[in-house]
């Protein structure tokens, strides 16, 4: 996407009037103010500044432009929100044109959205759909919610939708890309992959549809040979692995009700939300992961798993825990009677019964811990019962990665305490205990492993981002002068090497095309802020050569160590005061070792790195 899109698509949004249609705001002298939307503001403490694009809570600290705006409110990536934008501004998709075939994601949006339409037009009106009709009404669903979350149904010919494709000029690679049709292995042409199933689109945050899940007809003569369900293959827009189904409509209702509950099927959250329970959304068929938890931590901080009764104890629990102390969040476990899926329940009980069992659901490691000592009122548990848990519990918690980490550290210092209390032991020995698994079988790396900790970065290196992201000009010189290497800090140091390579490729490295570089990157978010912060130097250049300076300085540091720590061994008196020479040119400028910081008048300070 190029420079002129973003500023077009900026342009066309004035942030008084899109903020403005989130919510209300009242001109207040030069400015515009209301209730901040990104915490619990009892007074209008949000205020819009319509001269400098930019808005700000004074009481939490959120802070941005109208893009930012966007991606906070809707909690969406950059992208995304340009595209709210620019479908808002009415930038017409003439002039959008570039920037969706670009990513070809615009096309590929239309093309899944349009198969979508065909399947469900076909569900509820075609002849062909008449089994399907019946199978789901067989399965207790209401033609509201079948409407609502657009069910399809692909029949079983096999170029079904290939003809129709053709016969309305939509386009077959596109329908190809998105994984709803394949070609042939032998002869021209394509077929479709999706044969005598009921369609379930798959819809992204923004409740586009990016893809399909795909439950066969149980009476189909496919049915002996074909898996029962399947997706449509991974594309740009679909990731099977970390999409979450029904996410669209349960975001809207967790803030309220303080969770999401994650479940296994697509029927169980239709039936869950026919029964007015909206906190539900699903996996595609697979454990949770990582990725998931990061989709659903932008939305919550509570999650709950609901698991068959007797799966509890296996797997899917050891792991949730282990997921638990690697992720920032709060993870409970729900159990459902015996053999019956959440769809089940609901429809036998209605709504209560699933709801109560929510409600209760238990922390994971408690639910791990009464698993493994089930309390039996009067009797301690046997000894070997208690070592065997201890070994169970610590082998989960050895594969936590927590160098590094303080969160995650953190947290499985509290349980570690919880574990003691419960087993009646001491901290200190299960500590031990922990170490000698470790060191007898070394961790593998796992795909959840958490992302770097928030490193903090050293001021020079925060300065360093700032001058260039606010004084672009300074980016030539930087490259020359700058290696990439010295900078710690990996947020910051990205974000350098996004402004050279932008400069290597002959543009001008602003902050916006860092932005769309930096995708969803951590930092993302970060970039705007220090751009700004930058701009408050109005000498950039002189700010710019005391920056260098600083780096310049600290490249002798680890040379000094180096002479010092030689000095120190060496045995041989001759080479010793070489070294000792040495040493004196090179720590001219610096005191004791360290490097003397002066940090710019009016530089921002730390910035919160
Ligand atoms: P199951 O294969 O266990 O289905 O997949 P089920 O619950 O027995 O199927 P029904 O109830 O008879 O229809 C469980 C769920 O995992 C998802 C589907 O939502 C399915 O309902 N799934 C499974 C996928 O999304 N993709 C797959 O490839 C497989
Ligand atoms: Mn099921």
């Amino acid at each position: 996407m190029s420079d002129e899109k973003v500023s077009l698509i900026k342009e066309a949004s004035d942030i008084v009037d899109v903020v403005g249609s989130y919510i209300s705001l009242k001109p207040v002298g030069a400015t515009f103010k209301g209730l901040c939307p990104f915490h619990d503001d009892h007074r209008p403490s949000f205020d819009v500044d319509p001269r400098r694009g930019r808005y700000r809570c004074w009481s939490c600290g959120k802070y941005g432009d109208v893009i930012s705006f966007v991606q906070e409110f809707e909690k969406v990536e950059f992208t995304e929100a340009l595209d709210i934008l620019a479908r808002r501004a009415g930038i017409t998709i003439e002039k959008c044109k570039n920037f969706l075939q670009n990513q070809t994601r615009g096309s590929m949006l239309d093309s899944v959205r349009w198969a979508a339409e065909q399947y469900h037009q076909c569900l509820q009106e075609s002849t062909l759909a008449t089994e399907a009709r019946n199978y789901l009404s067989g399965r207790g669903l209401e033609d509201e919610i079948i409407r609502q979350f657009g069910l399809g149904y692909a029949p079983r010919r096999g170029d079904w939708l290939v003809e129709l494709a053709q016969s309305r000029g939509v386009d077959l690679n596109m329908l190809e890309q998105v994984g709803l049709i394949a070609r042939r292995n032998e002869g021209p042409g394509f077929y479709d992959r999706f044969r005598d199933r009921v369609m379930f689109p798959i819809r992204n945050v923004m409740g586009n549809p990016v893809g399909f899940g795909g439950r066969i007809l149980p009476g189909s003569p496919l049915a002996e040979r074909a898996a029962k369900y399947y997706n449509s293959s991974d594309s740009p827009l679909f990731t099977k692995s970390e999409q979450l189904y029904g996410i669209d409509q349960a975001r809207h209702v967790c803030a309220k009700v303080g969770y999401l509950a994650v479940v296994e099927g697509y029927t169980d959250v239709m039936m869950a939300h026919q029964m007015g329970i909206h906190q539900v959304v699903a996996t595609m068929g697979t454990a949770i992961n990582g990725r998931h938890l990061r989709q659903l931590r932008r939305w919550t901080n509570r999650v709950v798993l609901v698991f068959d009764a007797d799966e509890g104890g296996d797997q899917g629990v050891d792991r949730a825990l282990e997921l638990f102390a690697t992720h920032d969040m709060d993870l409970a476990v729900a159990t459902l009677p015996g053999g019956l899926d959440p769809c089940d329940l609901l429809m036998r009980g209605g709504p209560e019964p699933f709801q109560k069992i929510l409600d209760s659901a238990v922390e994971a490691l408690e639910f791990k811990m009464s698993r493994l000592l089930p309390v039996t009122p009067g009797v301690e548990p046997a000894v070997e019962v208690s070592r065997r848990a201890m070994d169970v519990l610590l082998g989960i918690l050895a594969k936590v990665p927590i160098d590094n980490n303080p969160s995650s550290a953190l947290k499985v210092q509290l349980m570690m305490g919880r574990i003691a209390r419960r087993l009646g032991v001491l901290e200190t020995t299960l500590w031990q205990r922990m170490k000698e698994m470790k060191t007898s079988q070394p961790v593998e790396r796992r795909e959840n492993t958490p992302e770097p900790p928030k490193a903090k970065a050293a001021p020079e290196e925060i300065e360093l981002v700032e001058v260039l992201l606010s004084a672009p000009f300074l980016v030539a010189r930087a490259c020359q002068e700058i290696s990439l290497d010295t900078l710690e800090h990996p947020g910051l140091r990205k974000i350098c090497a996004i402004l050279f390579e932008i400069q290597a490729e002959g543009k001008t490295p602003d902050v916006d095309e860092v932005r769309v570089r930096l995708g969803d990157s951590p930092v993302a978010t970060r970039v705007l802020d220090l751009a700004d912060h930058g701009r408050r130097n109005n000498e950039p250049e002189a700010w710019y050569a005391q920056v260098v300076a600083f780096f310049q300085e600290r490249i002798k540091k680890p040379q000094l160590r180096d002479l010092k720590e030689k000095l120190q061994v060496t045995a041989d008196h001759e080479n010793a005061l070489e070294l000792l020479k040495k040493l004196q040119t090179c720590s001219v400028n610096q005191t004791a070792g360290t490097v003397a910081v002066t940090v710019p008048a009016n530089s921002p300070g730390d910035g919160g790195f």
